[in-house]
């Protein structure tokens, strides 16, 4: 396992998770997902609710979960990528006072672009693995080709949600990007074109 310790920021839809699975698999680097751990655990109370009351809405979980889920994380990892945290200022100040970060990835895609990935994605019921209808269609309509599972797509995606989730991306995560670049750590990359092409470009940021 290498030790590059790499936060992939970018709006819903950016390709965060995509480009994720791929610094993992070339690095060898744990993946840090708040998004998939809170849908693997949906229907946990916690005294602010269960977090899909919140992602169904396409709100933020609270802080306290969130943070939560992220030091216990860092805490077996020693190379990682995180990806989908920090969402807002909180957040990122928390995650100052637990760990460095070599690079700050931002991947800039634009907006009605984003709609058409989200409500085009269809996810692994099973293994998890993403395709999209048109950008990224799996061999077989609605099968997995990674396992044979059935694709479904995500409670959240639907075009209504996307907007309100680009609406709390801009209110609260913005201002994160803005934190980063005035510190000096960002580094922005086109995210249009094909995700290898994508990952290229990421790859050349690390590699520097
Ligand atoms: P989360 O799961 O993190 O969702 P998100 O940030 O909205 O991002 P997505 O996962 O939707 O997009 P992505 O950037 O990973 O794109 P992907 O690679 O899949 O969070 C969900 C919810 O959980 C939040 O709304 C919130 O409620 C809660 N939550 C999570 N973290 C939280 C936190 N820190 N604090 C509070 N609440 C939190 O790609 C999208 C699609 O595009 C796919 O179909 C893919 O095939 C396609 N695609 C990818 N790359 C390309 C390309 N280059 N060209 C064409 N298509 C592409
Ligand atoms: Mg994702
Ligand atoms: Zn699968």
């Amino acid at each position: 396992m290498s030790d590059h310790r790499i936060l992939l920021l970018g709006p819903p839809g950016a390709g965060k998770g995509t480009q994720s699975t791929r610094l993992t698999d070339e690095y060898d680097l744990d993946h840090i997902t708040t998004g998939d751990a809170l849908r693997a655990n949906k229907e946990m109370e916690t005294e602010y609710g269960t977090p899909g009351e919140y992602m169904d809405a396409g709100e933020l979980v609270p802080d306290p979960v969130v943070n939560e889920i992220v030091v216990t994380a860092l805490e077996d990892a020693d190379g990682f990528v995180l990806d989908g945290y920090p969402r807002n200022i909180e957040q990122a100040e928390y995650l100052s006072e637990q760990t460095d970060l070599d690079v700050v990835v931002f991947l800039d895609v634009p907006g009605e672009e984003l709609v058409d990935r989200l409500t085009g994605r269809r996810v692994c019921d099973d293994c998890g693995a993403t395709y999209h209808v048109r950008f990224d269609p799996p061999e077989e309509e609605g099968v997995c080709d990674e396992c044979g599972g059935e694709l479904v797509q995500r409670e959240d995606d639907t075009e209504d949600t996307v907007r309100e989730r680009l609406r709390v991306y801009r209110e609260n995560t913005e201002p994160v990007v803005e934190h980063y670049r005035e510190k000096g750590s960002l580094v922005e990359v086109d995210g249009e074109g094909s995700p290898d092409e994508v990952f290229d470009r990421i790859r050349d940021v690390i590699e520097g």
